[in-house]
């Protein structure tokens, strides 16, 4: 479980309160660093997300009870091998993937943050887990870039997660005040929210 960032740099960046929700801005060398660092990851992108979710859920055991399929497996190493959780993990990846091509379209990168973050809000995914992830990845992914890993690429992460969590806060939140007014209206019945996993 031990990785360079799970230390004091983990928690003022990615905790539940701080500076982690302020607006996150990448400046152009950082999106450049982010998408030659891209290049090497993506190879491995099925590895990296099980990596991810398993440290996740070691690290923060109360995210396992959001994924209906994993809230019972007590025996974290088993999820290693589950096709569940690398079909889940290849998703959340691919979502990543997807960002990284739009770096240079920023306003395409946020409508699709923001529409995630809606689907989180039907996930019951609590957004104070969103500030989670970034950490798990950058774990995840220090092994395969080894000595290409530098402080500043890992600051290039750092923000890009915290731009595309911020996003997804709003998203979640937008959809949240529609749901309230939704059935505040007595025309609009709200649907039942699910968990898809
Ligand atoms: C950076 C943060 C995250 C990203 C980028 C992300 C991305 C995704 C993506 C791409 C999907 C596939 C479905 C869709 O497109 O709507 C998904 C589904 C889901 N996510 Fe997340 N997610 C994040 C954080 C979390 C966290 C922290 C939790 C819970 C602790 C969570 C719970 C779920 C659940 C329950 C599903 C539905 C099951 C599934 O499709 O596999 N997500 N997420």
């Amino acid at each position: 479980m031990g990785c360079a960032i799970s230390g004091l740099a983990a928690k003022s960046d990615f905790g539940e309160r701080g500076t982690d929700d302020a607006p996150a801005h990448l400046s152009d060398a950082q999106i450049q660093m982010i998408k030659d660092s891209w290049k090497l990851i993506r190879d491995d992108i099925a590895k990296v997300g099980i990596i991810m979710f398993v440290r996740l859920f070691e690290t923060h055991p109360e995210c396992k009870d959001v994924f209906f399929l994993f809230r019972d497996v007590e025996d974290l190493e088993r999820l290693r091998t589950s096709r569940e959780l690398r079909a889940h993990g290849l998703r959340v990846m691919s979502f990543i993937e997807k960002s990284v091509a739009r770096l240079d379209h920023l306003e395409r990168l946020e409508a699709l943050a923001i529409e995630l973050g809606k689907s989180h809000y039907h996930y019951n995914a609590p957004p104070r887990y969103f500030n989670y992830v970034g950490a798990e990845f950058i774990c995840a992914v220090q092994p395969i870039l080894k000595d290409r890993w530098t402080s500043e690429l890992e600051e290039a992460w750092k923000t890009m997660f915290r731009y595309v969590t911020g996003l997804m806060k709003q998203g979640y939140q937008e959809e949240s005040d529609r749901r309230r007014q939704a059935a505040a209206s007595p025309k609009d019945r709200p649907e039942k929210r699910s968990t898809a996993l």
